[in-house]
This record gives structure tokens, C-alpha cells and sequence, in this order.
């Protein structure tokens, strides 16, 4: 276990996301651990800085800009600010939220590298580089995609994404394709400068035995020092980005300048407040870094050496949150598999700390969290209405209507404040032990036992034969549900404020020590309005959220589809085959109001008649229509026209803009299918 002395202030800081898109649940699994990790620290008495930032800089927000029709500053301003208020909604509370273009990041970056070149640690050296001889350019990370030098399989830039997930160095990605123009890109000669990673192996060794924080990151990385350790090429070919000293054509890699990023936030903050940043970063601090699991490399390995190599403090932590699936499937945007947090969640009124609540308390931090609606519902009717706000509600409104909304007389038992102790003290250690779930399942424990110790004590029955003994158990309850609000604050802060006030406790339940679940209410002290706390999630809210999601996947597929098409100029038989194409007779056939062109038919497509809105009013009379056989497309999905819904399509011959409707040379069942 990790031990926090008072004496070190605490520095927690979360991986910074790329400006580059909208805020997803894959996001949240590493920033709202780091909330509330944060927030029980303070409840605990610890001093503690909360810092993160925009990633600006790099070549996707360069090549996402482009396409956009963007300048890379507006697009990372874009994104940045949409961070900033997903996060607040989120109730994820920095202190101070940056962006890596600020310029206190561009000066801290020049003057760490500038410290590096100095003891020697970064150097140049004439490498191979992709040059695309048509755009006239060198081809950085993502303009550049190819083979992978150690296992073959398809890379981008820098890194092989599809096999074995190496991080590539400039150059070393084989048959480079341009990304911009898709032409072959042969390579050309260039000096870049390498950082000297491998004079760290001994280094890494030891400091990683000592590194605190989720064990999987640790073990990871030492793993990858004891196999090799290559040095690092820290400057790309851009003008996007922090510039190498005394090279203007060159920029350093976003690697270099992203965690530096920390460092300058925490700069930044420390202006605004007139502190000692040096406090932090040169000094005996605590510095916490909580990320994805899919950026330890970068945080346990070429992060401390880069500290080390530039004076400055180490990080104590580096805890590393499992990756989060959706319906049991990997999480994937171009596959729809995504959940965006500001649509899909926020501004569809749902509440903040119930996704919260979700994400701490589905498993262990390293371990993956799978996300869906329906154990989304569970969780919050069995869990949070069920368990933890029935209690409440029952406390107070019994409280209310029997004693007046006042603390009733009476001691607390003694196996209910050794209860209280007892999941004060698991809480405690959870969260410094970055074990949220335990912290999450010790509180509902406590939940728990207040609805048995309400349940067994009676206290509707006994009010009536004696009060006094009834206050006891209420102000026993109380007493329990203060603790629980308490504990509870730092998963379900804006929650647990509407709790506190209905307690009818002073301040702000954000200000409150953990230590105070212990201090008794005071008799006679009056009770808040007691009001229901969570509502139950109905089974028609999960499922329209459901087929949000569902419709998103079904888009995606049908994009991919259309992609792969696009791609091999051809469709495969299987995707003919998924055509299903059958003779349909016309039965009805009429104007659509407001259209001089389409027609609305009724269409027999065997046993089944579909409304089918065509566009042939031009070319046929209604009454000729009917009786008619013709070829109709059925499982293409339903769209509407001129506000009518079209149910499937008719397939036609266009002969000059005039519709010429196929049809069987003889007539055939109808519904028999096209092959
Ligand atoms: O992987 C990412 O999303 C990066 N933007 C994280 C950077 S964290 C840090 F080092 F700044
Ligand atoms: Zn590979």
C-alpha cells in the first residue's frame, strides 16, 4: 500500500485527449476513476492538484483538419472546448484544463529538450525517411501507411495497429504508400534527432520495482526494458506542433510535448494561484499519472527517462485503467460500437453520476468494463433506487412525518458506529490502493445494512407502542445515512450535495472530511425536505436508448459496406446474394400530394403487401399500373418521401431521366424471388 504523507503535496494528472474528436465512454473509464480518486484524497485531508489538458498537436489533428476544411488551431480550439464541457458535465473537476499549444507547453518542451541536448542525451543521425515524390514531402506517422517491419501485417504511421502493436519509428515502416495522394513513396535521407533511450535501461529496471500504481502497468513495462530498449527519434517533418530548438523545419514528435504538457499545466495553474510549480516537479512530490491501458509504454518507459535525463521529479504512479467494451464487443467508432458522452448521454438528461457510479463500480480499475444499456438499468434500479436511495428515503421521510423532520434523541449502537468505522477504514484504503469497486461495494454494503437494521428494528410498528425506542433506530439510521453520503461523495458528487442538503446538514457535503460519518448527529438538529434521490430507469427509456445505439452499428456496417464496395470496384456473390430481389405485383396505385413525381403503390411481394413510393409519375398512369408485375428490391430500408414511408423499391431502367420499370418477360408467381 501506498502511504501519502502530508508533508509531499499530491500531483494527479489523467492522459490528455486528443483534440481531435468528441468525448466517448472509452474516455471516462480513465477520467472519472481520477475524479474520484482525487476527491477522496481531499476528503482525507490531502493536499492535491488535479491537472490535464487538449493533446493539440500530432498528424491526425493535422489530417483530420485538412479534411475538414480546418485550420489544426481551430479544430484543437473545437474539441478542446467540447472536452472542457463534457468534463464539467461529468462532474470531472481539474483545476486547471490546458491545451499543449499554449505557449507555456511550447517553452517547457524547448527547454526540456534543450536540457536533454545538453547532457547529451539527444543526438542527430542521418535516417531513411518516406517521401512522397508527387506531393513533393517527407510523409510523418499518419500521412504515411505500409507494411510492419517485425510482422508484416498492414501499419499507419507510427505504429502497427492491426498485428503486433510496436511503435514504429520514422522510416521503419515498409512498401510507404502516401496517405494524401495514395501513391508509392520511396525514401530519401534526412537528419533527425534521437533521444538516447537505451543509456536508461538500468535506470528503468530499478525505478520501475518502485513505481506505485496499477501492478499490470508496471509489469508491462518492465517487460519491455528487460527485452530492448531502442533509442527514440524525437522530431518529425511538420510545422504543426513545438518547434526543435534551433530547427525550424522541424517540429518535436507529439510524444515529446504531450506529457510535457503536465509539467506546463501545472506551471499554468501555479501563475494563476502565485505557487511554486517547481514544488512539484523538483521537489519531493507525489505525481500520479492515470491513464489508458494502451499508453504505458509511453508513461512507464520513455516518460520517467525523459524526467530523469532533464532533472526533474519522477512520477510516484502510473495507474493504468482497463479498456472498455460495449455490448460485449471491442469499442470501435468506425464500427458504431461507441458511445458518445455529450449525445448519447448528457444531452439526453441522463445523469451524470449514475455513469459515474457505472464505470467505478462495474469492476476492478485494471480490469476491462463491458457497458450497455440494459446492466446500465440494472445497476441503477437494484443498486442506486433499490438499495442505496430507498434507504435514505425511508430514514427521512419516516423521520419527517413521525418526529416532526428533526434528529430524534438517542445514542448511536455500538455495532452500527463499528459498522460505520469499519467501511470508513475500507474505503480509505480502496482508494489509495486505486481499488474504486471495493471503495464502491464497501458503501453499498453499508447501504445494505441499513435497509436489514431499518427492516429488523420495525420502526412502523414500534412508533406506535414506543417513540422514544423508535427515535433510537431512526436516529440510528440517520446516522448510517450521513456515513453513507459521506463516502459516497466522491463517486456521485452532485448526488450526494442534493443528500447532504436533505439532511439538513451545514456547508457542502464537497467540503466534508471523511471522518466526519463518525460525528453523531445532533439531536434536535432539523432535517432537509426529503425528496427521492434516484429515479427507477423504465424498460421503454433503455430500450430507446438501445435502438439509438443498435442504429448506429447499423449505419456503420452499411457504411463499411459501401466502402468495401467502393474499394475492390466490385461486390462479392454473397453480397448480391444479400439483395433480395423478388416480383412484386401492383395492387393500389395513386398521387402523392405536393409531388408532380413520385406515385404511391401497394405492392404484393407475395403474402405480404409493401408501400412503395416510386418516382415513375412522369412515365406511367396510375390505372395502367395496376395488375402489373415488377421487379422490387425488399429488405432495402425504409426511408420516407414527401413524408410517406417507402417500404421498398422498384427497379428501373433509366432512359434519359424517364423511368422504364423492369419487368418478367412472362408472368410468375408473385414473391418469386430474382437470383
Ligand atoms: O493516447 C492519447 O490519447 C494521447 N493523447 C495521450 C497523451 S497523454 C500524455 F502523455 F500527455
Ligand atoms: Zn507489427
Amino acid at each position: 500500500m501506498q502511504v501519502f504523507s502530508l508533508s509531499s503535496p499530491i500531483l494527479v494528472t489523467c492522459g490528455l485527449p486528443y483534440a481531435n474528436g468528441p468525448c466517448h465512454l472509452g474516455h471516462l473509464r480513465t477520467y472519472v476513476p481520477a475524479d474520484i480518486f482525487v476527491r477522496g484524497m481531499r476528503r482525507m485531508g490531502k493536499e492535491v492538484l488535479f491537472v490535464c489538458g487538449s493533446d493539440a498537436h500530432g498528424t491526425p489533428i493535422v489530417v483530420n483538419a485538412e479534411a475538414k476544411g480546418m485550420t489544426p488551431k481551430e479544430l484543437v480550439a473545437k474539441y478542446h472546448s467540447h472536452f472542457d464541457e463534457v468534463f464539467r458535465g461529468m462532474g470531472v473537476n481539474f483545476d486547471f484544463f490546458g491545451d499543449t499549444d499554449d505557449p507555456a507547453c511550447h517553452n517547457r518542451t524547448q527547454e526540456m529538450v534543450r536540457a536533454l541536448m545538453e547532457k547529451g542525451y539527444v543526438y542527430p543521425k542521418e535516417i531513411e525517411l518516406a517521401y512522397c515524390p508527387k506531393c513533393e514531402r517527407f510523409l510523418p506517422d499518419r500521412y504515411v501507411e505500409g507494411e510492419c517491419p517485425y510482422c508484416g501485417k498492414p501499419a499507419r504511421g507510427d505504429e502497427c495497429d492491426q498485428g503486433c502493436g510496436r511503435h514504429l519509428e520514422p522510416g521503419e515502416i515498409k512498401n510507404a504508400v502516401c496517405k494524401i495522394c495514395g501513391g508509392k513513396a520511396d525514401y530519401r535521407t534526412q537528419t533527425h534527432y534521437f533521444f538516447r533511450l537505451s543509456q536508461f535501461k538500468e535506470f528503468l529496471l530499478e525505478y520501475l520495482k518502485t513505481l506505485g500504481g496499477t501492478a499490470s502497468a508496471r509489469n508491462y513495462a518492465l517487460e519491455w526494458v528487460r527485452q530492448e530498449l531502442k533509442d527514440w527519434c524525437i522530431t518529425r517533418n511538420m510545422s504543426w506542433g513545438v518547434k526543435f530548438p534551433g530547427h525550424n523545419d522541424l517540429v518535436v514528435y507529439v510524444w515529446v510535448d504531450a506529457p510535457i504538457g503536465y509539467i506546463a499545466f501545472t506551471e499554468e495553474w501555479c501563475a494563476r494561484k502565485n505557487a511554486d510549480w517547481q514544488k512539484y516537479w523538483k521537489d519531493d512530490a507525489k505525481i500520479i499519472h492515470f491513464i489508458g491501458g494502451d499508453i504505458v509504454y509511453h508513461h512507464c518507459i520513455f516518460w520517467p527517462a525523459m524526467l530523469k535525463g532533464a532533472g526533474y521529479t519522477l512520477p510516484s504512479a502510473v495507474v493504468a485503467s482497463g479498456m472498455l467494451k460495449i455490448d460485449d464487443k471491442k469499442f470501435s467508432k468506425s464500427r458504431g460500437n461507441v458511445i458518445w458522452v455529450k449525445d448519447d448521454y448528457l444531452d439526453r438528461g441522463l445523469h451524470p453520476d449514475l455513469l459515474r457510479y457505472y464505470l467505478a463500480s462495474y469492476t476492478s480499475h485494471n480490469k476491462e468494463v463491458n457497458f450497455s444499456w440494459k446492466i446500465f438499468a440494472e445497476k441503477v434500479n437494484t443498486e442506486l433506487v433499490g438499495a442505496f436511495g430507498n434507504f435514505l428515503n425511508r430514514a427521512l421521510t419516516f423521520t419527517a412525518k413521525n418526529f416532526d423532520g428533526r434528529v430524534p434523541d438517542g445514542d448511536v449502537d455500538a455495532e452500527v458506529a463499528a459498522r460505520i468505522k469499519q467501511t470508513l477504514k475500507e474505503v480509505r484504503s480502496s482508494i489509495e490502493e486505486y481499488e474504486f469497486k471495493k471503495a464502491a461495494d464497501s458503501i453499498m454494503a453499508l447501504a445494505d445494512y441499513g435497509n436489514i437494521y431499518f427492516q429488523s428494528r420495525e420502526p412502523w410498528k414500534l412508533i406506535k407502542v414506543d417513540k422514544e425506542k423508535a427515535g433510537v433506530v431512526l436516529k440510528n439510521c440517520l446516522q448510517i445515512a450521513k456515513a453513507l453520503v459521506v463516502l459516497m461523495q466522491p463517486f456521485m458528487p452532485s448526488k450526494m450535495e442534493e443528500a447532504w442538503r436533505q439532511l439538513g446538514l451545514d456547508g457542502r457535503a464537497d467540503d466534508i472530511a471523511f471522518d466526519e460519518a463518525l460525528v453523531i448527529l445532533r439531536s434536535g438538529q432539523p432535517l432537509g425536505k426529503p425528496e427521492i434521490l434516484f429515479q427507477r430507469m423504465e424498460e421503454a427509456a433503455v430500450k430507446d436508448l438501445d435502438s439509438i445505439f443498435k442504429e448506429r452499428i447499423r449505419e456503420a456496417e452499411s457504411k463499411e459496406r459501401v466502402k468495401s464496395v467502393e474499394k475492390k470496384g466490385m461486390i462479392s456473390f454473397d453480397e448480391f446474394q444479400a439483395l433480395d430481389l423478388r416480383v412484386g405485383e401492383i395492387k393500389e396505385a395513386g398521387r402523392i400530394k405536393g409531388s408532380d413525381k413520385l406515385l404511391k403503390l401497394d405492392v404484393d411481394i407475395g403474402g405480404e403487401t409493401r408501400q412503395v413510393v416510386a418516382g415513375i409519375a412522369g412515365a406511367y398512369e396510375c390505372e395502367d399500373l395496376v395488375g402489373m408485375q415488377v421487379v422490387v428490391l425488399t429488405n432495402l430500408e425504409p426511408a420516407k418521401l414527401f413524408g410517406v414511408e417507402s417500404q421498398a423499391m422498384l427497379l428501373a431502367a433509366d432512359v434519359a431521366g424517364k423511368a422504364v420499370l423492369l419487368r418478367p418477360s412472362e408472368r410468375v408467381e408473385t414473391g418469386t424471388r430474382v437470383r
